[in-house]
C-alpha cells in the first residue's frame, strides 16, 4: 500500500515568490538570501524523499474564490491547476501537475468520513503554494499533486481541532490507496504577521519560534491554543498556522526532525520545519 514518508510545515508569502524571481534574476537581498539558504536543506530532503505524489494543504487569498461563495475546505482534482495571476502578472512558472487518483480516492475517503469538502475541477493556485515551491523543486515540476484549500480569510474558519484531525483522516486515507507509492504531505500558512487594520505589521518571532519547537510532540498544546489567542499574540494571519496542523495530524508519533529553519525577512515570520518516518 502508499505510504507517507515525510512531511513538511512551511510559510508562504507574496514576497517569498516575487523575491525568488528577483533573486534569480539578480542575486538576492541579504534578507532573502538567509531564507533562500535556509531552504537548501528542505529541497535536499525532498531529493532524498523522492515523493511519487504530495498533497498540499494550503490557503488561498480570494484569488481563486470569492466571497460569493468561500468553501471552508475544499479539494482540488484535475490534472493541472494554473497559476493564479495576483495583480502583478503571471510568474515564470507552469502548471502544477494534478493527482487525478489520488485525488478521487481522497474525496471518496473524506467525504464519506464526514468532511464536507468542495471539488475543484479547475483550481487557481496562488502564493499558498506558488510562493515557496521553487525554493525546493527544479524544473520541470513532475510530482503530481493534491491542492486542498482551507478557509483563513472569511471568519469562522475551520478550528485547530479539525484541521489537526483532517490531517489523521489524511493518513488513514492513504492507507487504502492502492499501490506502493511514497507521499509527502504539506501544510502551508503564513507564520506571525498582520496585513490589515490598525495592527498591520505586527509579527511575533517568539511565537513563531514556541510553534515550531512545540509542533513535533507537544501538537495538542499548540492545538489547545484557542485561534483568537493566536491572532492576538501574532496577527490576524497568524491563525494560519492552524493549516499546519494537518500536516503534522497526517504523519505518525514516530517521526524524526530532520530541518528546521526561521528568518524574518519583512512582515512575516518566514519558518520551515520537516519531519520524515521512520524507513
Ligand atoms: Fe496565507
Amino acid at each position: 500500500m502508499a505510504r507517507i514518508v515525510g512531511g513538511f510545515g512551511i510559510s508562504h508569502t507574496p514576497s517569498m515568490g516575487l523575491e525568488y524571481d528577483k533573486g534569480l534574476a539578480q542575486g538576492f537581498s541579504p534578507r532573502w538570501q538567509k531564507w533562500y539558504d535556509g531552504t537548501r536543506g528542505v529541497k535536499a530532503w525532498l531529493e532524498r524523499a523522492a515523493p511519487d505524489r504530495m498533497i498540499i494543504v494550503y490557503n488561498d487569498h480570494l484569488n481563486h474564490f470569492d466571497f460569493s461563495a468561500y468553501p471552508t475546505m475544499a479539494i482540488g482534482v484535475a490534472p493541472e491547476f494554473r497559476q493564479a495571476d495576483e495583480g502583478w502578472g503571471l510568474r515564470p512558472f507552469p502548471s502544477l501537475v494534478g493527482d487525478v487518483d489520488l485525488g478521487w480516492h481522497l474525496t471518496e475517503k473524506l467525504v464519506r468520513g464526514g468532511y464536507d469538502l468542495t471539488v475543484c475541477q479547475d483550481l487557481a493556485v496562488d502564493h499558498g503554494i506558488y510562493s515557496w515551491l521553487p525554493y525546493l523543486m527544479d524544473l520541470p515540476w513532475t510530482i503530481p499533486v493534491v491542492p486542498v484549500a482551507i478557509n483563513m480569510v472569511r471568519h469562522p474558519i475551520p478550528t485547530s481541532e479539525r484541521l489537526h484531525q483532517f490531517g489523521k483522516d489524511i493518513r488513514r486515507a492513504i492507507d487504502s490507496f492502492p499501490g506502493e507509492d511514497r507521499i509527502v504531505v504539506v501544510g502551508t500558512g503564513g507564520m506571525s504577521h498582520q496585513i490589515s487594520g490598525a495592527r498591520f505589521g505586527i509579527a511575533n518571532e517568539t511565537l513563531d519560534h514556541y510553534f515550531l519547537e512545540k509542533l513535533k510532540d507537544e501538537t495538542e498544546e499548540l492545538v489547545a491554543i484557542p485561534q483568537e489567542e493566536l491572532m492576538r499574540l501574532g496577527g490576524t494571519e497568524a491563525a494560519e498556522l492552524a493549516i499546519w496542523f494537518s500536516m503534522r495530524g497526517a504523519l505518525s508519533d514516530k517521526v524524526k526532525e530532520v530541518h528546521r529553519y526561521y528568518t524574518f525577512p519583512a512582515i512575516t515570520g518566514c519558518g520551515v520545519v520537516v519531519y520524515e518516518e521512520p524507513a
